[in-house]
């Protein structure tokens, strides 16, 4: 039995995260400050089903706080982290840049600070797809530019895969950055378009479809993603960039007939302009996850959009 770490464990993905690997036998630490950027009730409940198991505990603190972090690493000892928690919205980040420069970069500083005094074997840090920005090259590479971010979000998340690699070039803390591709399922982000466009339809409200509901995205199943950042805490890779994603991106306006399916409700579209923040698409080469961490998603957008249909219905209508 291992001790883990995890950091947004309240959240959507750290949520998943932190039942998986209770769910194999291994002890979790969840970290989160249940801030209000969405509804805190609804990470309550993410981790109502984990408080009840031995061995969980939740640390309700902020990753900003250097004393506070330094105290639940030396306290718990975990043989890795994985370090989820953020500030996750990209048009948010255009709107209100400075809290990106405050949670994500100084608070991953703390957490990669915190790991290397405690001899922790290393750090899986949740980065995000949309770093690659507005390309035409297809599908995205880990090798590929990603030195013209769209947002001040993927900045951050730049600057955090940047001190990553420096905290493993001058401690030789291993660590391994995930790029995160569209995650969606059951405890979605409400502020993300799964959950927004399916609570729409079910209500009658429009949706705003862009550029026609030409874009496309590469939506990947929280449970792929899960299995990826597991895989990553249990590689040990030294310093390592890898993309998560399907590698099988959607246009938008085949999603929404899916959702249309599932809810039975034709969806009233607004159209609008893709906004500037925007890539055209995501689309994540997979060969480097399949390789190094024998990485494999099996969830289909159908299915996936089925499960978080079936979630929605339970959860948030009950
Ligand atoms: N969901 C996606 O599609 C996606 C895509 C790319 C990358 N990511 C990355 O994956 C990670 C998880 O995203 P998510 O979708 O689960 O988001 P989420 O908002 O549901 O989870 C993040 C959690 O971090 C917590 N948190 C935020 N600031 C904190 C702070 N200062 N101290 C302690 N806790 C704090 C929040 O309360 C929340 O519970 C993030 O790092 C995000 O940037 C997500």
């Amino acid at each position: 039995m291992n001790t883990y770490l995890v950091t947004g464990g309240a959240g959507f993905v750290g949520s998943h995260l932190c039942d998986a690997l209770l769910a194999r036998g291994d002890r979790v630490i969840g970290v989160d400050n249940f801030n209000d950027y969405y509804d805190p009730a609804r990470k309550r409940r993410n981790v109502a089903a984990a408080l009840n198991h031995p061995q969980f505990t939740l640390v309700e603190a902020d990753i900003r706080d250097d004393a506070a972090i330094d105290s639940i690493v030396t306290t718990h000892r975990p043989v890795k982290i994985a370090h989820l928690a953020a500030m996750a919205s990209v048009s948010y980040s255009v709107r209100n840049p400075k809290i990106y420069q405050d949670v994500n970069i100084h608070g991953t500083l703390n957490i990669l600070d915190a790991a290397r005094r405690n001899d922790c074997q290393g750090v899986v840090v949740a980065s995000t797809s949309s770093i690659y920005g507005r390309t035409d090259k297809i599908p995205f590479v880990e090798t590929d530019p990603t030195d013209l971010p769209l947002a001040p979000y993927p900045a951050s998340k730049k600057a955090c895969e940047v001190l990553a690699a420096a905290y493993f070039n001058s401690y030789g803390l291993p660590s391994t950055c995930v790029r995160f591709f569209n995650v969606y399922g059951p405890r979605g982000r409400p502020d993300m378009t799964p959950y927004m466009f399916t609570d729409a339809i079910a209500n009658g409200r429009p949706i705003t479809l862009y550029d026609g509901g030409r874009p496309r995205r590469d939506w990947t199943y929280v449970s792929d993603i899960v299995a990826g950042v597991v895989a990553a805490l249990d590689a040990d890779l030294g310093y390592e960039i890898i993309n998560l994603g399907r590698g099988e991106p959607v246009m938008m306006r085949d999603f929404v007939t899916i959702i249309e399916e599932l809810v039975n409700h034709e969806a009233q579209i607004r159209p609008a302009q893709l906004p500037v923040s925007e890539p055209v698409v995501t689309f994540a080469d997979v060969s480097k996850a399949r390789q190094l961490l024998s990485y494999n998603p099996q969830v289909s957008v159908a299915e996936g959009l089925a499960r978080l249909w079936e979630w929605y219905q339970q959860e948030v209508r009950s």
